[in-house]
Formats: C-alpha cells, structure tokens, sequence
C-alpha cells in the first residue's frame, strides 16, 4: 500500500477507527493531523475495548509509528493518561510516538472558556465536546497561543501559561459573566510535571514523516471528525474549529499534496450526529430509537446519545467532492439486519424545488425535506460473512444504490461487525 488519508463523510462516528485499525497493518507511520481530544476512537482487538482521544490507534501495533501532527491542538494531560492506559496492558510506546513541537496545547482554561461560552448561548448553542477545542484553535489564530515545543523551557512556559490564564479569566468573567474556578497556581505546579514527562515525544514531526516518505515508509492520515463539522464545508456554525477534510492532511502534518496516493471516505450505512444542528434525515421516532440501540450509538468522548437518522447521499456526494476520495469504505452494515425497510435519501426538497447538491445556506438545510428510496431489508445476520458475495442478495443491492448515488467509486471495505476480523475486502489499495 502506499500513502492513505481516511476521513469521516458525515458528521464524525463513521467508524473510522476500525478502518484506520485495518489499514495500519499496511502501513508503517500513522498520523493524526487535525482536532484534538474531542475525537473518540473506539477500537475492539483482541475482545478488548480502547478508546483513543489523541493517541493515534496505530499504536496497538508494536512495530508501527505513531504521530501527533501539528495541525492537532494537543491536550498533554489527556494525552499522557492514554500513555499510562497503554502502559498499563504492557503495550510500550516508547520510541515510536511523537508529538509536533509546534501543535498547539489545550490549556485548562480553555475548557473552561468552552464550557461557560456555551452555557451563555442558551438554545444557540453548538452542543461541543467542552474539551476546549474552539478556544485553543481561536489562541492559535490569534498568535497566542502555546506550542508543544514551549514545553521545552519551563520559564517561558509559566510566564505564557501566566498570560494565557489572565486573558482567559477576564474574558470568561466579562463576556460570559462566569466563575472561573481554576487556580493559575495548580497549573502551573501540574505543568511543570508534565513538562518533564512530554520532553521525550516533543519533535519536528514534519522532518520525520518526509523522512520516512522519502525512505518509501508508507504513511497512514488518520482524520478525526467528520467532513459536515469542518470549519469551511461543514453545517458551519454546528461545526468544530478545525478543517476535518483530506487536504487537511497536508496542512496538519507537514507534507506536501504529493505524497498522497489515496483518499479513503468512511461511510456509516445510515446517519448519526452529536450536539446541535441541521440533520435533514433525522428520524425522531421509533426508527430512530432502533438504529441508535442496534447501533451502539453513544459517544465515545461524551457519552451523549447520538441522534440517527437514515443514509443521505446528498451529503455524501458532497464529501466525495470536497475530499477527492478515491474509495468508501463502509461501516457498520450489520445495525441494518432487523429492518424490514431501509431507506436512502437521493436528494432533498427545499422551496418546492429538487435539491441535489448539499446547500452552503443554513436556512436552506433547515428547510431541507429529504426524498427517499425504500429498499427492502435482509433480516438476517451477516456478523459472519466474509466475503461480498456471501452478503445477502438485498443488503448487496442496497450497497449498490448507495454506491451508484455517490459517483460509483470503489469500495474499499465493508464492515460488517466491531471486531478486526468482521471485514470484506472488495477493492483492495494498490
Ligand atoms: P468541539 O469540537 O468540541 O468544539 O464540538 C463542536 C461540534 O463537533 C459539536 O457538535 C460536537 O459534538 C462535534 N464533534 C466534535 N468532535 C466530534 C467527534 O469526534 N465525533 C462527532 N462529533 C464531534
């Protein structure tokens, strides 16, 4: 295999941790370029269940590379619990995991900007993760924010926590009128331990992955979220701060555009979202009851129910789009076993007109009234299907129709339960 970005095509939970699991076999660096501890890997190796934040998943591999790329902003103490977590079933990360000294750090107070911006917007609010996302890319843009590499002198460090933490103070208290509990003083006594404990990931990661490209390594991108919460395509505002689409890859690791051979779109076979926004295949009903309980649908990083609703290929499309993706990979197949009609959204209606491109407008997504295809359930289970054509004969006409909705490309792989080996190979990477 050669070079790889994996993306979500949705709104994040696509499963794209199983895929990037798979496909880390194949490949020698994995590398997470965007986001940060909002992000809920979940991955089954093994009958065990990890969840990763900032961690690339690749680590469960003993002989693979892992990464933390610039464009992710890096909450260190998250970060050096998932070490321990991995420490403590045996599994060393030592030498092989890195994190860019210039990725910016999620400070304390910035989760609690977060927390008391939203509790001030009331119905308007965006639904975040609360793990300070927003306010740590907003330091970034701003030029003051603090970078992984800062960790490096303890003295600048204190004084720009110092500075970060008066900022963030004034600012909760006279916008947001709310307490600001933290005390600068534990934070700084709590940096000055991590400090010591990050020195050994700090690294110019951008040298080490064209390094390791320029030695034929192959590289893994490994994208969080998902291409409807991307700061410019996305439901925007419902969005998070970063850019979540593959060109992100380039920009948040360090490598040029050439060295990317395949763009793999990760697709739930129906559709989920977590906090607010416009969801035009929403089904706030019994259906939706049904996918969610069959589906798992929980959040990995909240714990909050996520709201479902059937597969809508006008956003797919539109990820197919604005990704270049070269393949599907589709997820979670079997939560459709029990349904005895399954539906597909082929366009919507919005102002009595037929839409077929996913509108900019956010009034427009508000007003979108999904047109559906009915197709007729399987009702069996495929847990144990290995290969494409042992899939039951409708769950393979439906893959079809969904496939030919969104351009025909190929398919990679089609997931058909949570463990590693509940995977069918159909179009294999060159
Ligand atoms: P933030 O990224 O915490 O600022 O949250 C902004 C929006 O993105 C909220 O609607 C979150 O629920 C959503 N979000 C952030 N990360 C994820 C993810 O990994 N999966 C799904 N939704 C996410």
């Amino acid at each position: 295999m050669s070079n790889a970005v994996i993306v979500g095509t949705q709104w994040g939970d696509e499963g794209k941790a199983k895929v990037i699991d798979y496909l880390t076999e194949r490949s020698d660096l994995v590398i997470r370029f965007q986001g940060g501890a909002n992000a809920g890997h979940t991955v089954i190796a093994n009958r065990r269940k990890f969840i990763f934040h900032l961690v690339p998943s690749g680590i469960m591999y003993p002989d693979k590379v892992c990464i933390v790329g610039n464009g992710v902003v890096f909450d260190a103490e998250q970060f050096l619990k998932e070490v321990d977590e991995l420490d403590a079933v045996g599994i060393s990360v030592a030498e092989r995991l890195f994190v860019s000294d210039v990725a910016h750090l999620v400070l304390p107070y910035h989760k609690s900007l977060d927390t008391a911006r939203e509790s001030s917007m009331g119905k308007e609010k965006i639904g975040t993760t609360g793990r300070g996302i927003g306010p740590a890319y907003a330091d970034k843009v701003s030029r003051t924010g603090i970078r992984v590499g800062d960790l490096a002198d303890a003295d600048l460090l204190t004084e720009k926590i110092r500075r970060g933490f008066e900022r963030h103070r004034a600012l909760t208290a006279s916008i947001y009128k709310a307490d600001f509990s933290l005390s600068l003083d534990e934070i700084i006594d709590q940096y000055a331990v991590i400090r010591q404990r990050m020195l050994p990931y700090i690294d110019d990661t951008a040298f080490r992955i064209f390094e390791a490209y320029g030695k034929g390594n192959r590289l893994l991108f490994e994208g969080a979220q998902g291409t409807f919460l991307d700061i410019d395509h996305g439901t925007y505002p419902f969005v998070t701060s970063a850019n979540t689409i593959a060109g992100c890859a380039c920009s948040g690791s360090g490598i040029g555009p050439a060295a990317i051979d395949h763009v793999i779109g990760i697709v739930k076979t129906y559709t989920t979202r977590v906090g607010n926004g416009p969801f035009p295949t929403e089904l706030d009903n019994a259906t939706g009851e049904m996918l969610r309980t069959q589906g798992g649908e929980f959040g990995a990083t909240t714990g909050r129910s996520r709201r479902c609703g059937w597969f809508d290929s006008v956003m797919v499309r539109k990820a197919v789009q604005v990704n270049g993706l070269t393949h599907l990979a589709l997820t979670k197949l079997d939560v459709l076993n029990n349904f005895d009609e399954i539906c597909i959204c082929t366009h919507y209606e919005i102002r009595g007109k037929r839409v077929d491109q996913f509108p900019s407008n956010p009034e427009l997504i508000n007003e979108a009234l999904p047109v559906y295809e009915s197709l007729p359930g399987w009702k069996s289970d495929i847990a144990q299907c290995r290969s494409y054509d042992e899939l039951p004969a409708q769950a393979r006409i439906y893959i079809e129709r969904l496939r030919e909705l969104c351009y025909n490309i190929p398919l990679l792989i089609v997931s058909v339960g949570p463990d590693r080996t509940q995977t069918i190979e159909v179009t294999p990477l060159t």
